[in-house]
């Protein structure tokens, strides 16, 4: 298919569609300066070691350093804004009976482009909790007790972001919200993800096997294009506003 065939095939099951979800990934957000995770060139885990700053083991090992990792990403995306993929996602819950957003993105922009209920699977790195899950949580980076990095001002121990970790679980609820808006869905799109973290990567199988269309956004092959119905070959600002216009 061409990529104009496919643009139209992807719009013909979408105005089709009564129930959509869509699953996004950092690729929604690169067009708005906020780099993805695996790209060769520019990906964040290209200049810098998930294992040491984005698991538990890491954080253990260097508080500090794993938390101005993190204020150094939370500065990048409060300087970022909304593109025009978050922006027609925002739009789009109108145009369907039911509409559900997923993200694998901790970075916030899909709820400042004006989208409400994200399911957030990740997690966000605008919260903070305490590392040792005593109860405090901080939704706003500026209330933040001083110093780098923060204690917990009710047990002492570490403040960390409220983001998953690789090597930790999801939150259940959000999990559970997840696979529901996956397997009611009759059409499930997928932007901007590689495909290649769990559970997040197998939601599109999960609505596939209850009946569900899948169109993929992706410039790059990533590991969801065999199961996908269509796969539109652009980047998520150029395709999603004429797709869902
Ligand atoms: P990746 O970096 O793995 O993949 C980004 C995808 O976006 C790739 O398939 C790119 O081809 C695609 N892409 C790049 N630019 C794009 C654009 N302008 N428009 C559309 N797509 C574009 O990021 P994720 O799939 O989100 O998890 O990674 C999944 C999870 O792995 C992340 O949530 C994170 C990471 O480790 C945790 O931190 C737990
Ligand atoms: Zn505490």
């Amino acid at each position: 298919m061409s990529g104009v065939d496919a643009l139209a095939a992807a719009a013909r099951l979408i105005a089709r569609a009564q129930r959509c979800t869509a699953l996004t990934g950092a690729g929604v957000s690169a067009e708005s300066g906020v780099p993805t995770f695996r790209d060769v060139q520019t990906g964040l885990w290209s200049k810098f070691d998930p294992a040491q700053l984005a698991s538990p083991e890491g954080f253990r090992a260097d508080p500090p350093l794993v938390w101005r990792w993190y204020a150094w990403r939370r500065e990048l995306v409060a300087r970022a804004v909304p593109n025009a993929a978050h922006l027609a996602l925002a739009h789009a819950s109108g145009r369907f009976e039911r509409f559900a957003l997923v993200t694998q993105n901790v970075d916030g922009l899909h709820a400042r482009a004006g989208s409400r209920d994200v399911i957030e699977l990740h997690g966000n790195i605008l919260r903070t909790k305490c590392s040792a899950e005593c109860g405090v949580r901080f939704d706003d980076p500026a209330a933040l007790p001083a110093g780098e990095p923060p204690r917990c001002p009710s047990c002492g121990s570490w403040l960390r972001p409220d983001v998953v970790w690789f090597g930790e679980m999801l939150d259940p609820d959000v999990l559970v919200r997840a696979e529901e808006a996956a397997s009611a869905c009759d059409l499930m799109l997928v932007i901007g993800t590689s495909g290649l973290v769990y559970p997040a990567a197998g939601l599109p199988a999960l609505a596939r096997r209850r009946g569900a269309r899948v169109v993929v956004v992706n410039p790059n092959g990533s590991g969801l294009d065999a199961l996908a119905d269509v796969v539109v070959r652009a980047t998520a600002a150029v395709a999603l506003p004429a797709l869902l216009a």
